[in-house]
Parts: structure tokens; C-alpha cells; sequence
């Protein structure tokens, strides 16, 4: 095996799937001066891939382009083993379907050379249940995004039971080198971390449409004008503690946890 590339020294991205995700992910590492090497089976995958880049390029040149980035550093290619062919990083983006992304994660793992990392942008599967056909499992781990990846900046980063440590800490270091925020997770979470989170307020705000409860435009509002200012700033546990005072967390939950307690669940 060559010997595995550092983030920096990676010029080249593969992006396998080239829809929403994938074309986002592949505007993001256009924006950050890489040479992009697509692949997407659909027929009219190319011109709609070029939209995406195209639409998101003005935002892009707002923020900000890394030296030398540009459209044209993107070539879309016929088949798999072309596209991945001098990509020192992988990120798959195909339909978040089990048995595809097994075939798939399998196909790409037996045309790519042996020290490139596979990403998987999987919104939920764990590397454990993906990795199964393919033959060196050690190097798949799920990258996973938020939508538009190109501005969004959380990735989550996790490896099934088969990867190897260090594949998990390059993919993480390698996202970090393209800019994006990394959660490196120890373990396989059912909705990773933020979708868990926003699983969770969803949850509770379709239990209280359904019971009565508040309206819809009530749940949008009461996120939008209230807690969802907050966040962007600091995250909910940061938020309690400066609910406290200057007690701060410990405060916070001597004074409401009584109270949170007796409203329990549902
Ligand atoms: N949409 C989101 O908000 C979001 C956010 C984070 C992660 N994801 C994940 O990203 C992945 C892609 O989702 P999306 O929203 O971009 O879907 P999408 O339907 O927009 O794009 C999927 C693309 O994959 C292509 N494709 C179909 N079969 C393929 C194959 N065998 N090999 C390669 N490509 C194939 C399709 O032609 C299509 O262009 C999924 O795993 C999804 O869970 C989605």
C-alpha cells in the first residue's frame, strides 16, 4: 500500500452521487481549490450537477474562494472506477438506501486505490451495517453533512465497527484542512448527534399538533423568534448554564429540575 495521504497533500475529491448532497459537497471542495472528479449513473445527472455549482458559486465568492478555485476544476466522469481514479479522498452520495450503499460502498472500495479514505454521507446507516460486502471495511467511515454542505459547516464523523482508528481521525483531520466543523463520535448512534437533537424537537412538536396543543405556525414561531436565535450563537447546554445565572448549570437544575421532573415525558 502507498502511503496514506496528509489532508494537505490532497488535491483531488471523488464524489460518487451527484444530487443534492453530493452536487453540494462537490461545489464545497471546488470552492476550496480542489479538482472534483464526479460520477452519477443518472442520464441528465452532469447539466443538473452544474446548476447546483453554478447557483451556489455566487455565495461561494461571497465567502470567500481558496486560491486558483473554480467551476472548471470539475470533470464528470462515465464510469466509477474513472472517477475515482487520482482522488486522494471519496465521499459517496448516493440514495439513502441500505442494500444500495452495501453494493455501492463495495464497488467503490474495489476501484479505489488502497490508502484513500471512503466517506459515506449517510444520514442515518451505521459503517457497520454499510460495510459489509466490501472487502476492506477498514477504510469506510460515514462523513456525514448537513444540507447545503457548502455552507452548513457540521460534518459528523463516525466509523462502523470494522474501520480503523486512524481512517476515523484522517477523515475528521481532512474535513477540518476543506473547513468544515467535525464531531469525531467514539461510537454508532441511531441519527448521529444533530438529527437526533432535531429528531427530538420534532417529535414533541407533532405530539402537540396532534393533541391540540399548539399550532403549527405557533411551533415555527416559537423556535424561530425564541430559542432558535440562541443557537447559532450557543448550543442548548450552554444556554441552561447561562439560564442559571451565575450559578450557572448547577443553579439551573437545582432551580427547574424539580419542576422538569414532574412534567415528565410525552
Ligand atoms: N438531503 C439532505 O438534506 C441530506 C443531508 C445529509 C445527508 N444526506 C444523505 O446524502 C445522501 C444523498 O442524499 P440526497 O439528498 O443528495 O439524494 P438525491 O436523491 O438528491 O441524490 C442522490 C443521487 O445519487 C444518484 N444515484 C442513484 N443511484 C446511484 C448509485 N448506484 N451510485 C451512485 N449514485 C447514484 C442519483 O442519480 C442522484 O443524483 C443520502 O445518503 C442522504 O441520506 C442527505
Amino acid at each position: 500500500m502507498s502511503e496514506v495521504p496528509e489532508p494537505q497533500e490532497i488535491r483531488t475529491v471523488a464524489c460518487v452521487g451527484a444530487g443534492v448532497i453530493g452536487g453540494g459537497w462537490v461545489a464545497h471542495f471546488l470552492a476550496r481549490g480542489f479538482r472534483v472528479r464526479a460520477w452519477d449513473p443518472a442520464p441528465d445527472a452532469e447539466e443538473k450537477l452544474r446548476r447546483l455549482v453554478d447557483g451556489a458559486w455566487p455565495a461561494l465568492t461571497e465567502l470567500g474562494l481558496a486560491e486558483g478555485a473554480s467551476p472548471e476544476s470539475l470533470v464528470v466522469l462515465p464510469t466509477l472506477a474513472e472517477a475515482v481514479e487520482g482522488a486522494g479522498f471519496v465521499q459517496e452520495s448516493a440514495p439513502e438506501d441500505l442494500e444500495l450503499k452495501r453494493t455501492l460502498l463495495a464497488d467503490i472500495d474495489a476501484v479505489t486505490a488502497p490508502e484513500v479514505i471512503i466517506a459515506s454521507s449517510t444520514s442515518g446507516f451505521p459503517m457497520t451495517d454499510m460495510a459489509t460486502a466490501a472487502e476492506n471495511p477498514g477504510r469506510l467511515v460515514v462523513g456525514h453533512p448537513f444540507n447545503p454542505p457548502y455552507l452548513i459547516p457540521l460534518v459528523e464523523v463516525v466509523g462502523g465497527e470494522k474501520t480503523e482508528r486512524w481512517v476515523v481521525e484522517q477523515a475528521s483531520a481532512f474535513y477540518r484542512h476543506v473547513g468544515k466543523s467535525v464531531i469525531t463520535m467514539d461510537r454508532e448512534l441511531p441519527g448521529f448527534i444533530a438529527n437526533r437533537l432535531q429528531e427530538a424537537l420534532w417529535r414533541e412538536a407533532l405530539h402537540m399538533v396532534a393533541e391540540g396543543e399548539a399550532t403549527v405556525e405557533q411551533i415555527d414561531t416559537a423556535i424561530t423568534d425564541g430559542p432558535g436565535l440562541r443557537w447559532p450563537v450557543h448550543g442548548p447546554c450552554l444556554t441552561f448554564h447561562l439560564a442559571g445565572g451565575e450559578g450557572g448549570m448547577a443553579h439551573m437544575l437545582d432551580h427547574f429540575g424539580p419542576s422538569l421532573e414532574r412534567r415528565g415525558p410525552g
